[in-house]
């Protein structure tokens, strides 16, 4: 094999395979190093894949059971067959991980199969790892990009084991419905696998140790969310911190105590899910050679993702800018790419999407009521309920609303909220909107098609000159 390439990705989730094939595309020849068997880091294989397939079935489980009926649809006896459920959701990962492989093949990228080591600027050194053997091959390199992501964090207190007290890898794949499960952290991971298993049967109760859930969401979607949540019978400890776990008599207990009140509190459970966060991938071999980390032990990179050793890049959760979210990692890949072949690439990060894919699911682009209130700048607001919306209203899914941010003189829209079934698709309307500097008053001029759930965002923006028509 050819040990030379113009750069070697480390890493394949979104920010690493996306920056690998757009090199590809330049003309670079590419290299992408990948310790798992298989591409696509976690977003494919133990996140956002695995996780997406397990809400859809649950969702259809739960509907099927609940709501079937009430449309005319009679079924007799529906019954879960979780290890099916579970083996369609591998498929899928499979199939996607399988989709990768083919476009590395089709864009001629070479696939490094072993834990990637920085020796120095210009080589890379590959250590396959099998069970009777461990193999070393040096690659030279013109240039280096770092996406190595991230991995869960844990509390203090607490030890992951993957069995009984599991990150997210663990929930995705209990062997069966635990009967109560607690979850530490109401962030992403927390409610959408709580939705998920709550769907299908668990008695679950999230642990958070704010007054809220989902920080840095708008508090008008985050309160709208949490009762939404309630009713679907998931329980809420807030402002609770958790002390520790332990197992007694084959019982797990979570110990737990009122930030507030300092009221202590023990609950059994059967499983824990601990979703507190994640933190970089970060080998020795990075700060061995000098790159240097930030406070918050990630990778200091400048504006074209540049770390403190020329040449070497790092894009995606290993850094400081944004989100942890997969989309940004693909955006930063294809940037990093662009300016390695001497072009603009860039990155607009005040219009990120992020989505919850809970049922209903919530969606925002852009500031938030409270970041604005910080910032000192003044803004006017529209909201429009989905009970006004007519195709809501016929697919029984009226709850949640659109709230839109725009600012108090010139209109333009600041930011987005969304809670609504179909609100992980409609959010794209409003990222490009802002990514062109659209007015509210631009989007209620625009003519969006009837009857669907997108003329909320229009009623919405109407509703930021207070002239909503169906509300
Ligand atoms: P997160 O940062 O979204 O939420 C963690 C939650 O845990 C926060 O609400 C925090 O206040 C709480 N917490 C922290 N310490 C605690 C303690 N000691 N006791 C109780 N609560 C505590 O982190 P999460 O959910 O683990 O997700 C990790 C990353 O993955 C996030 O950056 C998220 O954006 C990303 N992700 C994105 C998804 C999506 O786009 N749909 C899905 C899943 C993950």
């Amino acid at each position: 094999m050819e040990n030379n390439f113009d750069v070697i990705v480390i890493g394949s989730g979104p920010g690493g395979y996306v920056a690998a094939i757009r090199l590809a595309q330049l003309g670079l020849k590419t290299a992408c190093v990948e310790k798992n068997k298989t591409l696509g880091g976690t977003c494919l294989n133990v996140g956002c894949i695995p996780s997406k397939s397990l809400l859809k079935s649950s969702e259809l489980y739960h509907k099927a059971k609940k709501e079937f009926n009430n449309l005319g649809i009679e079924t007799d006896n529906i019954k879960l067959n979780l290890s099916k459920m579970l083996n369609n959701k591998n498929r899928s990962v499979l199939t996607l991980t399988k989709g990768i492989e083919f476009l590395f093949k089709k864009n001629k990228i070479t696939h490094l199969k072993g834990t990637g080591i920085i020796i120095d600027k210009n080589t890379v050194s590959v250590v396959e790892n099998s069970s009777d053997s461990l193999k070393k091959v040096n690659y030279k390199t013109k240039n280096i990009i770092i996406s190595t992501g991230s991995k869960p964090t844990s509390l203090p207190n607490i030890k992951i084991d993957e069995e009984t007290i599991v990150s997210s890898t663990g929930a995705l794949s209990f062997p069966k419905v635990p009967s109560k499960l607690i979850v530490i952290g109401g962030g992403y991971i927390g409610l959408e696998l709580s939705s998920v298993w709550r769907r299908l049967g668990s008695d679950v109760t999230v642990i958070e140790y704010l007054d809220h859930i989902i920080p840095g969401m708008d508090k008008d979607i985050s309160n709208e969310f949490l009762k939404i949540l309630q009713k679907q019978g998931i329980k809420f400890k807030l402002e609770s911190k958790v002390t520790g776990t332990k197992v007694i008599k084959n019982k797990t207990v979570v110990d737990l105590t009122n930030n507030k009140t300092k009221k202590k509190e023990r609950i059994e459970c059967d499983k824990v899910l601990v979703a507190v966060g994640r933190k970089p991938n970060i080998g020795n071999d990075i700060t061995k050679i000098g790159i240097k980390l930030n406070k918050n032990n990630k990778i200091q990179v400048d504006k074209k993702f540049e770390t403190s050793i020329k040449s070497i890049y790092a894009i995606g959760d290993v850094i400081d800018k944004g989100p942890m979210l997969a989309h940004k990692a693909e955006d930063e890949g294809i940037a990093v790419a662009e300016i390695i072949c001497g072009q603009a690439g860039h990155v607009n990060y005040d219009v990120i999407p992020s989505v919850i894919y809970t049922s209903p699911e919530v969606a925002s682009v852009g500031k938030t009521e409270e970041q604005l209130k910080k910032e000192n700048i003044k803004f006017k607001v529209g909201k429009f309920p989905f009970i006004a919306n007519s195709r809501a209203k016929v697919n029984n899914d009226t709850e949640g609303f659109v709230k839109v941010i725009a600012d108090e003189k010139t209109d333009k829209v600041l930011g987005v909220s969304i809670i609504s079934s179909e609100a992980g698709t409609m959010i794209a309307e409003l990222a490009l909107a802002m990514e062109f500097g659209a007015s509210a008053e631009d989007i209620a001029r625009t003519c969006h098609a009837h009857p669907t759930h997108s003329e909320a965002i229009k009623e919405a923006a109407m509703a930021v000159d207070k002239r909503p028509i169906h509300f």
